[in-house]
């Protein structure tokens, strides 16, 4: 579904540049539901936002269903983030002069898709993120996991085959932070979405089926926690993996 290879990446500041991600080879399964893990500053949100193709890094490839989006012109870029690729982010960032319904229709608008159907996907993944009743509130009349229940749907109202998400339950209490992520166990298990998931957190990374721990800069462990016993060995170093 998704593959990295060779990727490295140095942010450029005048004449210095700084190596934050080095050699990174890993790949991702269709519908697996996987965790970018490792200390602040450990690059992952570079890598996130490489994979997501919002910036291209200095080398490597990046593969997703087969297309190459380091090779793309930024036009067929824009296109295909649009049609395949879906954002959750940390602060939800939902308009707000928009109405629940309208922020979870939006990335629709720039398809040419009806409105009466808008709505109606609209809806029904407002259901299934569990707050049906707020569909016409405006964000800033629901808590801050309603907030990123409503960023959860409109990142699915494309249906797109891979979502990304920046510390998606970075803002919120233990508590609602479970409740979020038990909704993305579930659409992962309903709807076959790849979801990567970038977090510092050990407990959010336990919860999906392939943790991915970055140091430094550099991949130090791939590791499947809820492999069944009929899989390879369970606990891989890097240099396993890429073999
Ligand atoms: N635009 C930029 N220009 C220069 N350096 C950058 C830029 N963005 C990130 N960096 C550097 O790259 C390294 C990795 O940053 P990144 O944001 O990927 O880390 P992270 O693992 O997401 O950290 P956190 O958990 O704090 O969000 C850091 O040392 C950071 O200072
Ligand atoms: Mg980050």
């Amino acid at each position: 579904m998704l593959r990295v290879e060779g990727l490295s990446h140095a942010f450029k500041n005048g004449t210095e540049s700084t190596l934050v991600l080095q050699e990174i080879n890993f790949h991702v399964r269709k519908g697996e539901m996987f965790a970018l893990l490792g200390s602040s500053g450990s690059g992952k949100s570079t890598l996130l936002n490489l994979m997501a193709g919002l910036m291209k890094p200095t080398e490597g490839h990046i593969y997703i269903a087969d297309h190459d989006i380091v090779k793309m012109s930024e036009n067929k870029l824009a296109e295909f983030r649009r049609t395949h690729i879906g954002f959750i982010f940390q602060a939800y960032e939902l308009l707000p002069n928009l109405t629940v319904r309208e922020n979870i229709e939006l990335p629709l608008v720039f398809q040419s898709i009806k409105p009466s159907l808008r709505k109606q996907k609209a809806l029904k993944l407002l259901e299934q993120v569990g707050i049906p009743e707020k569909a016409e509130l405006f964000p800033s009349q629901l808590s801050g996991g309603q907030q990123q229940r409503v960023s959860i749907a409109r990142s699915l109202i494309t249906e797109p085959s891979v979502i990304f998400a920046d510390e998606p339950t970075g803002n919120l209490d233990t508590k609602t932070e479970e409740e979020i992520l038990e909704i993305l166990k579930r659409l992962n298990q309903t709807m076959n979405t790849t979801f990567i998931i970038v977090t510092h957190e050990h407990e959010v990374a336990q919860q999906t089926q392939h943790i991915l721990t970055l140091r430094d800069g550099k991949l130090e462990s791939s590791f499947r926690p809820n492999r069944e016993k009929s899989d390879a060995p369970a606990e891989t170093h890097a240099e396993e993996v890429l073999a």
